[in-house]
């Protein structure tokens, strides 16, 4: 069922919280809806506004925008372990991972808690502790504004990379997605190799699909702060990739930086949060804006910030971590 608004303010549409207006925003839940919508209105403005995660608003948008609501979770087809899910792009991703869990199917667990919804997490391949959403999505079905169609692209055609798909490059503007399709299994996977995953399923009392979810959860909210409580929209950043050179430069001089293998082999893929706290820049505050005290890739918004005031602290810390180490980091989020 369609909801419409006009002149709407985001403010809680977007996990900053920043103040900008809407001059229209359409809920829809069908393809049949989307379809609708770009027969009838032909909108020459528009954009897809989904759990408005990974977004900073530093204007009024003056456009359409959609968001997508409908909340399918359905079993599509079973053979042997292996379950085929489509999903629909308004379902809250962690809802998903929940109810997956739920059902003892193995997959998501390791992409618990990240904010955001179903049908945003193709777009930049959402990943955490050594899983991505690639590695589960086997289709994306979307509407194609310029073909005027509702199409889809198997896994290889997303031309999938590290917070990266097809939807970011070529079909960037052009597509409103309605819904994942997505693959599970009943056979158990554990993936407790990254960071402090192992040592924390071990605490709660070994490698079950509900321990790895909780030690998922626990670890996240240890680190990344809770949007509902201090704006922000996850790692700002992206985790730099850099010639082999570069990276060999850089640890004679720090031994103890974090670096990993990159899809290129002659590329090393750095973290991004340890330059910005390496650069003194973690807990750092301007004012409403600052670097989280726990996780340096995560700007916040302490209140009543605008976009305008997030982008120059963005521009700063790119900045110093340029001058310290002559890396350029790129952001992760949208700025519109
Ligand atoms: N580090 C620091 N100081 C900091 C932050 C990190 O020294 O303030 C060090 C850590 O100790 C670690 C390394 O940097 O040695 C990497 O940190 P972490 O494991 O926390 O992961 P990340 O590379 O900072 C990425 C994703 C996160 C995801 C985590 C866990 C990106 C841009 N970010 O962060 O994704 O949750 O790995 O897998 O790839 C997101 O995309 O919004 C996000 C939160």
């Amino acid at each position: 069922m369609i909801r419409e608004f006009n002149e709407i303010n985001l403010a809680f549409r977007n996990s900053f919280h920043v103040k900008q207006h809407a001059r229209r925003l359409v809920e829809f839940e069908s393809e049949e809806e989307v379809m609708t919508i770009f027969r009838n209105e032909k909108p020459e403005k528009w954009m897809v506004l989904s759990g408005g995660n990974n977004i900073l608003f530093t204007c009024d948008y003056d456009g359409l925008l959609l968001t997508p609501v409908s909340q399918t979770i359905e079993v599509i087809e079973t053979q042997g372990d292996v379950v085929r899910l489509r999903v629909g792009a308004g379902v809250e991703w962690d809802d998903l991972v929940a109810w997956a869990v739920e059902q003892g199917l193995w997959g998501l667990e390791n992409l618990s808690l990240i904010p955001g919804k179903a049908g945003a997490a193709p777009v930049q391949n959402i990943g955490a502790y050594g899983a991505e959403a690639k590695d589960v999505i086997r289709r994306v079905r979307f509407y194609d504004v310029e073909q005027g169609c509702m199409r889809s692209l198997d896994r290889a055609e997303c031309t999938f990379g590290y917070r990266e798909s097809i939807f970011k490059q070529s079909l960037k503007g052009r597509v409103v997605i309605t819904e994942i399709e997505v693959e599970l299994s009943r056979v158990a996977n554990p993936r407790l190799g990254y960071g402090d995953v192992e040592r924390e399923v071990a605490r709660l009392g070994g490698a079950t699909l509900k321990n790895i979810r909780e030690a998922i959860c626990s670890i996240r909210r240890s680190k990344l702060p809770d949007t509902a409580v201090l704006g922000n929209a996850g790692s700002f950043f992206k985790n730099p990739v850099v010639p082999r050179e570069v990276a060999e430069r850089l640890l004679a001089e720090y031994p103890d930086m974090p670096h990993y293998p990159a899809a290129d082999p002659q590329q090393v893929k750095l973290a991004a949060g340890w330059l910005i706290d390496r650069a003194g820049l973690k807990g750092y505050r301007d004012g409403c804006v600052g670097v989280h005290e726990k996780q340096a890739l995560v700007l916040v918004n302490h209140g009543g910030a605008t976009g305008s005031e997030v982008i120059a602290l963005a521009r700063k810390v790119q900045v110093e971590v340029k001058q310290k180490f002559g890396v350029e980091i790129d952001t992760e989020v949208n700025i519109l």
